[in-house]
């Protein structure tokens, strides 16, 4: 873990594990069968602007489902999770969510946690200038490789963890993940986590598949990211955006497809595309109340409460670790 660095306002910390992996990760996942990309190449500074019209598009239900839950129960969170906490959150982009439970919450540090550094440090500024009491911890994390936090002595440790991000790992990592978010926040320790619920398949498959294309302009985002930093030539025209839900699974699963055989020259390795092949660039599971809690009982986590919507879209629960 590096020294804490004090910019403007806030702490920022970035670890020495963080390693740019694109290039491994992109010939491993184009040798595989069948062919796959990680989720986290979608958010480039571009992919994270279409991330943002995402959430606004009416299809896709689970940020303002989410937001108006927030809103509504934030009363309920702060007696749960108690004031003046050391309050870690996952993944905390554009760091909105957490303003919403800010004043209710009043944690004495917060500490956000995001692998985009400009993102992080930009975001973290500007809550640091509008919540001068606050102090803010910016951490630089990549979920995917080994991670550690700096130690905050004693105190009351939550993590917040919203958006349903953790139904883009596979439930084993998932298990995992949770597992490092306990060991995290220790001995009763608290976790308020969103997760999207199961639902009709039509009403899952339309979020992914918006009217207006810009899901579509996000998946293939992904090919000019690999292009710009690996200094390749795809052709992002000659691929489509298929977004299903495997109800065997229970998951979105996001692909780009080959409109045509090909072949692709990346770095020194040429890799070959039939026509209709895929690329499976994104999973998003969805779980019901009891499949979440059976889950993060694995992680050592006690279900303490949930909440949900009237139409049963999208749930909040509050997890307690056990041991
Ligand atoms: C970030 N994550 C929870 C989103 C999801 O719904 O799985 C990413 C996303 N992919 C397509 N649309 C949104």
């Amino acid at each position: 873990m590096n020294q804490a660095i004090k910019k403007e306002r806030i702490y920022y910390y970035e670890q020495h594990k963080v390693v740019d992996s694109m290039s491994d990760d992109v010939h491993q996942g184009f040798s595989a069968t069948p062919k796959k990309l990680s989720p986290k190449y979608f958010y480039d500074q571009r992919g994270s602007q279409l991330f943002d019209e995402i959430t606004e598009l009416p299809e896709y239900y689970p940020t303002r489902t989410e937001i108006s839950l927030l809103k509504k129960h934030a009363g309920e969170f702060s007696e749960l999770l108690g004031e003046n906490s050391i309050l870690f959150e996952l993944g905390s982009g554009s760091s909105l969510k957490i303003r919403i439970l800010l004043e209710a919450l009043r944690p004495s540090v917060y500490v956000p946690m995001d692998i985009s550094k400009a993102h992080l440090i930009e975001s973290s500024q500007r809550l640091a200038e509008d919540y001068p009491w606050l102090e803010v911890h910016a951490n630089r994390v990549d979920y995917s490789q080994d991670w550690e936090v700096p130690d905050f002595g004693p105190g009351r440790y939550n993590a917040f963890f919203p958006g349903s991000s953790i139904g883009n790992f596979d439930p084993k990592d998932a298990c995992r993940l949770l597992e490092q978010v306990a060991k995290l926040v220790g001995n009763k320790g608290g976790l308020l986590i969103g997760v999207d619920l199961k639902k009709e398949k039509s009403v899952l498959e339309d979020a992914y598949n918006d009217s207006a294309g810009v899901t579509a302009q996000f998946n293939l985002n992904l090919l000019h990211h690999i292009n710009h930093q690996m200094n390749s030539e795809i052709d992002p025209e000659t691929f489509s955006h298929k977004a299903i839900y495997n109800d065997r699974v229970g998951r979105i699963e996001m692909h780009l497809v080959s409109n045509k055989e090909q072949s692709i020259q990346i770095e020194d390795q040429t890799y070959r595309f039939n026509k209709g092949e895929s690329i499976h660039t994104e999973s998003s599971y969805k779980y019901s109340v009891e499949e979440f809690h059976h889950l993060v009982k694995q992680a050592g986590f006690d279900p303490v409460k949930v909440w949900t919507d009237e139409q049963n879209l999208f749930s909040i629960h509050y997890l307690q670790v056990n041991k």
